[in-house]
């Protein structure tokens, strides 16, 4: 089984969010790739048993291209793609306290693209330990992934990450 991580990252903090999903995964992942790197040939999306993917939320309030990295230019290509009962997660970062009405809202497009492909969604998350007033990635109550918050909760991202990836070990049956 080999896992694809790919993250969109303005100043790292996604990227070092992957990095620790890596870690705990250890030989079942792929090292993380950034997608500005792999523009233009998703195809290896395909290759891949499973999906984590990582979005940072930078356009705040919008309802297109909200992560503001190059997840943006991939959405129509990711949902044309044929990704029928192949697990994807997605993970996002955000800033809770600072942007409390639009926490990880990038997510949910995320989210959305690659449902449209067929994907299998995995990696839902409860909305408890998060303080927040709004966010557009909550789906049946719950977040359609896993939301990091490196700006006011780095303190956690250890504990979240590491509960994370042993659900996803059960869901994408690792
Ligand atoms: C101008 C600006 C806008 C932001 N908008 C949001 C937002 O709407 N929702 C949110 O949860 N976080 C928001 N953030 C926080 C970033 O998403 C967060 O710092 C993220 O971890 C950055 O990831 P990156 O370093 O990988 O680009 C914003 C940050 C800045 C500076």
């Amino acid at each position: 089984m080999t896992i694809g991580i790919y993250f969109g990252s303005q100043t790292g903090k996604t990227e070092m969010v992957c990095a620790k999903i890596k870690n705990e995964l250890g030989d079942l992942s792929a090292d993380p790739k950034d997608v500005s790197e792999v523009r233009g040939d998703i195809s290896q999306f395909l290759e891949m048993d499973g999906l984590i993917c990582a979005i940072p939320t930078w356009n705040t309030g919008e309802e297109e291209n909200r992560s503001g990295t190059a997840w943006d230019e991939l959405l129509e290509k990711i949902g044309n793609l044929d990704l029928r009962g192949k697990p994807v997660a997605i993970c996002g970062t955000g800033d809770a306290a600072g942007y409390a009405d639009n926490f990880v809202d990038a997510m949910e497009e995320l989210h959305r693209y690659f449902e449209k492909a067929g994907a299998k969604m995995v990696g839902y998350v409860s909305t408890d330990g998060y303080t927040f007033t709004g966010s557009k990635s909550i789906i049946d109550g719950k977040f359609c992934g896993l939301p990091v918050d490196e700006d006011g909760e780095s303190d956690q991202t250890e504990e979240r990450v590491k509960l994370w990836c042993t659900q996803l070990k059960s869901e994408m049956g690792l």
